[in-house]
C-alpha cells in the first residue's frame, strides 16, 4: 500500500531521529544544479540541527557508479535528494533499508510502492510543476522538527531555479504556493508584483533589461546600447549619487515611465504579450544586503547553478547553509565566469549553424566539444527560451566522460507537443543501456558513444518527426 504524504513524512521523521539515537552517521548525495543544492543544503541543515553526524556530497548524476561508491562507503545511512528515481530497486539491494530518496521526477510504477521513494508523484502532487526536490527536503525537514520552517526561504530559491513559477504572472501553484506563503508571513520573503528583469538587485538598469531574454523584444534584447537610449529618453535617472541605478531602485512611477517607453518602442509587435511577460511576481529576501545577489530570489537561484555547473557546488551549498562571509565574493565571481562562458557558447553554436538542425516541430544542436556536459541543461533551457524556437522541442548533445555522450531536451514556450520528454529520454536511453529521465517539458539522457546513431534514430521517429499535438511511442 502507497502511504499519504503525511505517513511518508513521519516514516522520514522516525527513521532519522532512529539514527540519531542509535549514532548512525549520515550520508546526505544530492545533484549539482540549484534544485540539487538547495535540496541538500536544507535536509544537511535540518539534520545538523536535530544532532545528526551527517556530511554531504554532490553528484552529476545518479549512476551504477554511486550505487558502487555506497557499497565501500562506511556511512550507515543514505539520503539521496533531486536524484535516483528508477534506482530504488538497486538501493534496496546495496543498502538494505538504509536509504531514502527525497524527490520530484517522474519514477517507473514499479517505485510507486516503496516506502523508501518519498517522491512528490506517489501523493498526487505534480513534480514538475508544483514541487521541486527542494520543495520535498523542506516538507521533510519541517516534518522532523517544526522550527526548520525558516528553510522555507531557500525552497523559493529551488522552484525558482527549477523554472516552476509558471502559474499566472509568474506566480507559485500548489506546494509551491503553500511553502512561499509560509516564508511569507515569517517575514523571510517579499512577494511583490514588479518588473521581471534579471538582476534586478545588482545590473546596471540598462544591462539589466538588455540582458532580459524573457520576453525577447526585438532590438533591445542582447543590445545594451539600444537599452541605453531608450531608458534615458523615458526621463528616468539612470545613475544616483555616481552609481549605476538597479532595477530595484525604480519607484512606481519610474517603472511606469519604462513600461511606457518599452510599449512605444516594441509598438505593434506582439506588444501585449511583451507585457505580460515583463510584469510579474518577484521574490525579494529582505534580510539579504541590499544590492546583493542573494536578494533576489531569481538571480540567488542562477549563482546556484553557475556554482553547481562549474564544480564549485561547496559554494553554493555554504550559501545556502547561511555562510556570508568571504565566500560571497566567491560566489559571485563564480556567476559571473558562468554568465561569460554562457555567452561564449551560445555565440559559437549560432555561429557554426552546421551545428543545428530543424523540423517543424523539434531543434537538434550538436555541442559536442563545445558545451561541456555539467552545463548541457543550461544551454538546451536558453536555447529553448529563444523565441526563433517557440513552439518547438530543442534536444541538445554534448560529450560526456568515458566515452558517452548527454542529451538534453527541452518544449519551448508555446509548444503544444503531446510527447513527454521523460518518458521518451528514460525508454531510449533504456533501449540503449543508458540512462535517463526527468519531466514532462525537459528531461535528459546519456547514452555511450557507440550508440550514438541508433539513439538519434529512434528520436527522429519518435520525436523529429512527430507532428504537434499527436501521441509517440
Ligand atoms: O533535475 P531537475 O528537475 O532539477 O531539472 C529540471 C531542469 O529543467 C532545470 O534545469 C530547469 O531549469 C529546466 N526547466 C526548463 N523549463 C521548464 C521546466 C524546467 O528549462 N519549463
Ligand atoms: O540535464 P538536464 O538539465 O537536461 O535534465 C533535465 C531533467 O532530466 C532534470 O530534471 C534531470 O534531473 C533529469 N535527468 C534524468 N536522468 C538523466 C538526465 C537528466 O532524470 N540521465
Amino acid at each position: 500500500m502507497t502511504k499519504s504524504l503525511d505517513e511518508s513524512l513521519s516514516f522520514f521523521k522516525d527513521k532519522i531521529i532512529d539514527c540519531i539515537k542509535s549514532k548512525k552517521s549520515i550520508s546526505v548525495t544530492t545533484h549539482i544544479d540549484c534544485d540539487g543544492l538547495t535540496s541538500g543544503s536544507i535536509i544537511t541543515k535540518a539534520l545538523i540541527r536535530a544532532g545528526a553526524n551527517c556530511t554531504v556530497r554532490t553528484s552529476k548524476e545518479f549512476s551504477k557508479n554511486v550505487l558502487e561508491s555506497f557499497k565501500t562507503d562506511s556511512r550507515d545511512f543514505h539520503i539521496v535528494t533531486d536524484l535516483g528515481g528508477g534506482f530504488a530497486n538497486e538501493l534496496d539491494k546495496t543498502l538494505g533499508d538504509n536509504w531514502i530518496v527525497l524527490d520530484h521526477h517522474q519514477i517507473p510504477d514499479e517505485e510507486l510502492d516503496n516506502q523508501n521513494v518519498i517522491n512528490s508523484w506517489k501523493y498526487g502532487i505534480d513534480g514538475g510543476t508544483d514541487i521541486c526536490a527542494g520543495g520535498m527536503a523542506y516538507l521533510a525537514s519541517e516534518a522532523l522538527d517544526e522550527r526548520n520552517s525558516d528553510l522555507s526561504a531557500i525552497a523559493i530559491v529551488s522552484a525558482l531555479g527549477d523554472r516552476q513559477d509558471q502559474g499566472e504572472r509568474k506566480s507559485f501553484t500548489g506546494k509551491n504556493f503553500e511553502i512561499a506563503n509560509i516564508a511569507k508571513e515569517l517575514g523571510l520573503v517579499d512577494i511583490d508584483l514588479d518588473l521581471l528583469l534579471v538582476g534586478r538587485e545588482t545590473r546596471p538598469l540598462a544591462d539589466s533589461l538588455a540582458f532580459t531574454s524573457q520576453p525577447f523584444i526585438e532590438g533591445l534584447t542582447w543590445n545594451r546600447e539600444a537599452c541605453f537610449s531608450l531608458l534615458k529618453s523615458s526621463g528616468v535617472n539612470l545613475k544616483e549619487e555616481g552609481r549605476w541605478r538597479v532595477p530595484a531602485d525604480l519607484n512606481e512611477e519610474e517603472k511606469r515611465q519604462v513600461i511606457e517607453s518599452i510599449t512605444k518602442f516594441a509598438s505593434g509587435k506582439n506588444t501585449t504579450e511583451i507585457m505580460s511577460e515583463l510584469i510579474g511576481y518577484t521574490y525579494t529576501f529582505p534580510r539579504e544586503d541590499n544590492r546583493s545577489f542573494l536578494r533576489d530570489g531569481r538571480e540567488f537561484s542562477t549563482m546556484l547553478n553557475s556554482c553547481g555547473r562549474i564544480n564549485r557546488s561547496g559554494v553554493g551549498m555554504a550559501v545556502c547553509m547561511g555562510d556570508r562571509n568571504k565566500i560571497l565574493r566567491e560566489a559571485e565571481t563564480i556567476l559571473t565566469d558562468y554568465r561569460k562562458m554562457i555567452r561564449e557558447y551560445m555565440n559559437i553554436l549560432s555561429n557554426e549553424r552546421w551545428r543545428i538542425s530543424e523540423s517543424e516541430t523539434c531543434v537538434m544542436v550538436n555541442g559536442e566539444d563545445i558545451v561541456p556536459e555539467t552545463m548541457t541543461g543550461t544551454i538546451s533551457s536558453l536555447i529553448a527560451g529563444s523565441p526563433k524556437n517557440s513552439g518547438k522541442i530543442v534536444i541538445l548533445r554534448t560529450k560526456g566522460e568515458e566515452n558517452t555522450i548527454k542529451f538534453s531536451s527541452r518544449k519551448s514556450f508555446g509548444c503544444t507537443s503531446d510527447i513527454n520528454l521523460s518518458e521518451i529520454m528514460r525508454n531510449g536511453a533504456e533501449r540503449f543501456d543508458g540512462i535517463g529521465g526527468g519531466h514532462n517539458a525537459a528531461a535528459g539522457a546519456k547514452i555511450t558513444k557507440d550508440k550514438l546513431d541508433e539513439f538519434l534514430n529512434y528520436l527522429e521517429v519518435n520525436v523529429v518527426n512527430v507532428p504537434s499535438s499527436s501521441n509517440s511511442q
